[in-house]
């Protein structure tokens, strides 16, 4: 049986005798998302807008606090963002195909809504405005 594991933020904050209990193992960084699909990673804070492909939904670095933004393009400028992080404890979650896991509890998302599609987790992922400058697609802060 597999162990359910912390996430390294989430374990950071506990004492360590709490992260002890129950079982409890910590995330290896592999486990914290992104072992296998490398997220795009935003230059000075943005990405070209031909690095995100249309009708698909694209994991970029944006840097910074909270750094993981999903992207979902449709047509030309019709562009969202989500968090990349999931809303049950926080770890940040990997893209397979038109989904988006998490490596800690095994919540999955919609790659392209945000929807929780299977738990635990139960809220959305929240949105994250993006804006199209130029060639340039950037978090809109
Ligand atoms: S942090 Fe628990 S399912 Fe994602």
């Amino acid at each position: 049986m597999e162990r359910p594991c912390l996430s390294r933020r989430l374990a950071l904050l506990l004492p360590a005798s709490a992260a002890g209990l129950g079982g409890l193992a910590a995330c290896a960084p592999e486990d914290e998302g992104f072992g296998t699909a490398e997220p795009l990673r935003a230059d000075d804070g943005a990405v070209p807008l031909e690095d995100v492909p249309e009708n698909a939904s694209t994991l970029v670095n944006f840097g910074g606090d909270q750094p993981f933004v999903l992207l979902v393009r449709g047509t030309g400028e019709d562009i969202a963002g989500y968090s990349g992080y999931c809303t049950h404890n926080g770890c940040a979650l990997s893209q397979a195909g038109t989904e988006l896991d998490c490596p800690c509890h095994g919540s999955r998302f919609d790659a392209t809504t945000g929807e929780v599609l299977v738990g635990p987790a139960t809220r959305h992922l929240p949105e994250v405005p993006v804006v199209v400058e130029g060639d340039l697609v950037r978090r809109d802060v």
